[in-house]
């Protein structure tokens, strides 16, 4: 669907969020030709820097970080040419009015920060100050959302003051992503899976988003966060709360993020001991989480595994298990509903046991996968074989499906769209916090330091027990 024009400022256009994802995201829209005439992108930061500078940072940056395969020649050159910068000063008053005179008059304006939160409340303050925002402006806001329910709140208060909650998103980019917007496409675009979905049919179900990248480079940021507050407040819970809520009624922005906001508010709190923090440990081969982080005795997680609950009718007595680490043995991110044994075994003892699992892969080959079982070909008797339905989407789907946008163009153009099905409501945010917080302080009352675990493996052995204790076994992390 073509978008209308519009004005985009990025404050922080000179940082990594834009090098790296804002600004090749658009680049790749524009090459989409889903960017339409009259667009403007404006980065505005402190560095004092002049339109060509800029347009020479973005064009590297873009050379750097992808560019995207359909794009010809010359569209580069093209692109550039809706690109401007202006040097603001978020706390002060010097940039504002050039600014402003920037912007045309009567075209979509969205004003996305990509600096830390701190700097939210001076810029929403400044960008109705001086006239830039009025009530059908749009606000973009990165993660971290705060550091904990307090922090969360008093940002949504800051916010408040100045915008309306329609005008602004919170990004969580997992929400952009292509098989994520699929989770919701497969449980509601078909009559087979949510007849089963239940407690009644699941055994359990497990989220995993292993990533082999360390901290290096961002432990400043990181060791004050660790995973809990990286992944699983935001990203893991969003994955849950999209397997386990109700069918809205409308794919709409409020029916989605009501139904999301009632599984968060189901969440049972997490008992000590089905939490397993870790830390990665190079053995003087690699670096280590401590390294990386900067401080020899950080006792901050870069890794973390639960088991929790959503206790309402649809799960009671369905646990989920949730993983998500740093420097694990490969970047597989996937979640499996793994469904219950068959009543009753025809096929006696011999046959073994066997389970339908439901594979939702995330990244890499994004697909799905069902494993059914069925007979061992040959006249050996009555052998049972699971065996994968795979769906590759890029097999299902042809050439074009390689094009799947990153989840960052998606959400600008929804941005300038004007809907936020895809985004974070205060609400949501607020109450992911709610439950993240005692589990955080259950930790540090305790006094608890994270278990080491090799760097490229599956993480602490104490991850594997919180589900051998249950007579449950992880997924293997594999690309
Ligand atoms: C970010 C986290 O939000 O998501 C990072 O801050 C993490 O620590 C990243 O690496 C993972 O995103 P993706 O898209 O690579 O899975």
């Amino acid at each position: 669907i073509p978008v209308d024009p519009f004005d985009l400022v990025i404050f922080g256009g000179t940082g990594d969020l834009a090098r790296r994802k804002i600004l090749p995201g658009l680049f790749r829209r524009f090459c989409a030709g889903q960017m339409p005439e009259g667009a403007q992108i404006i980065g505005a930061a402190r560095t004092e820097m002049d339109d060509a500078g800029f347009r020479d940072m973005v064009a590297e940056a873009i050379r750097e970080f992808g560019g995207g395969r359909s794009c010809e020649d010359g569209t580069l050159d093209e692109f550039l040419k809706l690109i401007g910068y202006q040097v603001v000063d978020a706390k002060g008053e010097d940039g504002w009015k050039e600014l402003k005179a920037r912007l045309n008059d009567g075209l979509i304006r969205a004003f996305y920060f990509s600096v830390g939160p701190s700097l939210f409340g001076d810029l929403a303050e400044r960008l109705r100050h001086f006239g830039l925002a009025d009530d059908d402006s749009r606000v973009v806001v990165e993660k971290p959302f705060g550091h904990d329910l307090k922090t969360a709140r008093a940002l949504n208060a800051t916010l408040a003051q100045h915008f309306d909650e329609t005008q602004i998103y919170r990004i969580d980019h997992y929400l952009g992503k292509e098989t994520v917007q699929n989770l919701m496409a497969v449980r509601f675009g078909n009559v087979l899976f949510e007849p089963l979905w239940n407690a009644q049919y699941v055994d359990h179900i497990q989220i995993t988003v292993a990533e082999t990248v360390g901290v290096g480079g961002r432990g400043g940021y990181y060791d004050k966060s660790g995973a809990m507050r990286d992944m699983v407040q935001n990203h893991l819970m969003q994955l849950l709360c999209l397997i386990a809520m109700e069918p809205p009624a409308r794919f709409e922005p409020d029916a989605v993020r009501d139904e999301k906001l009632k599984v968060i508010r189901a969440l049972d709190p997490v008992l000590p001991h089905h939490i397993v923090r870790g830390q990665y440990d190079g053995h003087g081969v690699e670096p280590s989480y401590r390294e990386d982080a900067g401080d020899p005795r950080s006792t901050t997680e870069s890794f973390i595994a639960l088991k929790c609950h959503v206790s309402n009718w649809r799960w009671a007595g369905t646990p989920f298990y949730l993983r998500t680490g740093k420097k694990l043995r490969a970047r597989a991110s996937e979640i499996a509903v793994v469904f219950k044994d068959a009543p009753h075994s025809i096929f006696g003892a011999d046959a073994g046991r066997h389970r339908n699992i439901l594979t939702i892969r995330l990244q890499p080959n994004e697909g799905m996968e069902l494993g059914v079982t069925i007979k061992e070909p040959g006249p050996g008797g009555m052998r049972l074989v699971d065996v994968p339905l795979d769906m590759s989407f890029a097999d299902a789907l042809g050439p074009d499906s390689e094009e799947v946008p990153d989840a960052y163009e998606r959400l600008i153009m929804d941005v300038i769209r004007g809907n936020q099905t895809l985004f974070m409501r205060g609400d949501e945010v607020e109450a992911a916090w709610a439950w993240t917080d005692p589990i955080i302080e259950g930790w540090q009352n305790r006094g608890e330091a994270p278990k080491p675990y090799d760097v490229g493996s599956s993480g602490p052995d104490d991850s594997l027990m919180l589900m051998h204790r249950d007579g449950r076994k992880w997924r293997d992390i594999r690309t």
